[in-house]
């Protein structure tokens, strides 16, 4: 029998203490469509209580030398690393990706720990000369505040790791609101900071709507910061709120990703690859391979392949090993990827697999949808440029590497992309001319590593990084500090002959 949680209703947790909620809602599990905790639905006014006490605590933490603030965070790591396989059947329970995945992203949780914990003996800065005599100059930073988090059921562990352990190492106290599908994952690592021994109300945690609780956050004077995964149109709208207001945001709203397969790429080893990236996570990322853009000469034998491959999937409830691919989140996230099967019919693409709900069975109680393919798509489909967030996957025809890269760049996103060939000139010019934030060689669109900055260009985001060492400039304040040790006036620029 998997893990259980113990509670049946989860509390917000303000200033340290676990605060009950007053209205609540149900969390799903989505392989089996039963209820397996409530929810609260909080207010504005728990919001407020939130950052007033991440307002107090932040001034006190900030002050902590950034090793000890990372002793917390190493902490952390080891409770995270402790409780790995307890979190990933909890993960699975409310997210429902198969259980394999789910400890992919908890260790995604353990890996940003240690990370971000070693950050605390760096937090680097520049020290550079002055232009004066008898001046110093470096550059530092300094934390922003309060920072409010927002993150998405799809990674709701991992995600925020990424979000909320630079902004702590950094000196900031975080509000947080997750995602209300999947809260355990909120829950469970308040306790370990809890447990860590992170002072009280350096995080909080405030489960609700984004319509309300997101968006009292992203009204409240005293949040500095906005960092926000989810969808585009969400994105774009608290962009604009927080840029009346003059907050710093940082988004990242998904993806179109494409992997490309040239004339002369292995095509056995891109197969996997696209199965791996567009079929995990029920293709519910924002880095999954949605589009396959494929060199003509090569379409009919990777058609055959994927379809053989696509064959053998097993689709069910992740917590069984042999399942490799679990369900799709809600009923709502099902009736979009059915009206997208529709729409590419209508577009005049063909279905080669899939395309249809799996119901009865093992099958009955959740919310499933067969891993699909859709081939002769042309660019401009909508099939091919909108985010379906579903294991559906369009199979583009090119002529050339030329036409690839084109198409490759032909939509609104820009977060993954990937190339399987064997020409290492081909392997250079698409790195250098695929307009996204990551790119893979020989490899799917999925696997990003916390190490290195992860989001995109164009409508993925608006030009911040989560998790690698950019993570950190979201949640940093750069000072520039000079000391004059002359003892006279000395005036920049002036006083320099
Ligand atoms: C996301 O889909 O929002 O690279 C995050 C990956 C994972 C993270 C995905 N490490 O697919």
């Amino acid at each position: 029998m998997a893990v259980q949680l113990e509670t049946k209703k989860l509390s917000n947790f303000i200033n340290g203490e676990w605060v009950e909620g007053s209205t609540f809602t149900s969390v799903m599990n989505p392989a089996t469509g039963e209820e397996i905790v409530q929810v609260p639905l909080s207010s504005s006014n728990d919001v407020n209580a939130a950052v007033a006490a991440a307002k107090k605590a932040q001034k006190e933490w900030a002050l902590v030398p950034a090793p000890q603030r990372a002793e917390v965070l190493y902490r952390v790591g080891y409770l995270l690393k402790e409780r790995k396989e307890r979190l990933s059947q909890l993960l699975t329970q409310e997210n429902g990706k198969v259980i394999e995945e789910a400890r992919g992203e908890v260790q995604e949780g353990i890996d940003m720990a240690f990370y971000m914990a070693g950050e605390g003996r760096r937090l680097f800065g520049q020290t550079t000369p002055a232009e004066l005599k008898e001046k110093f100059a470096m550059s530092q930073r300094a934390p922003v505040g309060v920072v409010g988090i927002i993150t998405p059921w799809n990674f709701p562990i991992a995600i925020a790791t990424w979000k909320s352990f630079p902004a702590i190492v950094a000196g900031n106290a975080v509000v947080w609101k997750p995602a209300t599908e999947t809260p355990i994952m909120a829950y469970e690592l308040a306790k370990i900071f809890e447990e860590a021994g992170l002072p009280k109300g350096v995080i909080n945690v405030v489960f609700g709507s984004g319509r309300t609780v997101g968006d009292a956050m992203v009204q409240h004077p005293d949040i500095r910061v906005i960092s926000f995964t989810g969808s585009n149109n969400v994105g774009r709208n608290i962009a604009a709120q927080c840029g009346r207001q003059l907050k710093k945001v940082s988004l990242e709203m998904g993806g179109k990703n494409a992997v490309i397969v040239m004339d002369d790429a292995d095509l056995d080893l891109a197969v996997e690859g696209i199965l791996w990236s567009a079929f995990g996570t029920s293709g519910q990322r924002c880095t999954a391979c949605s589009r396959v853009i494929v060199h003509e000469k090569v379409k009919g034998a990777l058609e055959e392949r994927l379809r053989s491959a696509m064959e053998k999937l097993t689709i069910g409830n992740g917590l069984y090993e042999s399942i490799k691919v679990g369900p799709i989140i809600n009923q709502a996230g099902l009736d979009k990827i059915k009206q997208y099967i529709e729409i590419g019919k209508n577009e005049g693409a063909t279905l080669l697999e899939g395309g249809y709900e799996l119901t009865g069975n093992q099958h009955e109680k959740g919310h499933y949808f067969a891993p699909t393919l859709f081939t002769d798509v042309s660019s401009e489909m909508r099939i091919a440029q909108e985010e379906i967030f579903g294991p559906v996957v369009s199979l583009i025809p090119v002529k050339s590497f030329e036409e690839a890269i084109e198409v490759n760049n032909s939509v609104e996103y820009g977060l993954s992309s990937s190339i399987y060939t064997n020409d290492i000139n081909r392997v250079f010019k698409a790195q250098r001319d695929l307009d996204t934030g990551i790119v893979y060689v020989n490899a799917g669109t999925t696997g990003a590593e916390i190490h290195l900055p992860f989001g995109g260009t164009k409508g993925t985001g608006n030009g911040h990084r989560d998790s690698g060492i950019q993570a950190l400039d979201v949640f940093t304040e750069w000072k520039a500090v000079y000391v004059d040790y002359s003892g006279k006036l000395q005036r920049a620029q002036i006083d320099v002959e």
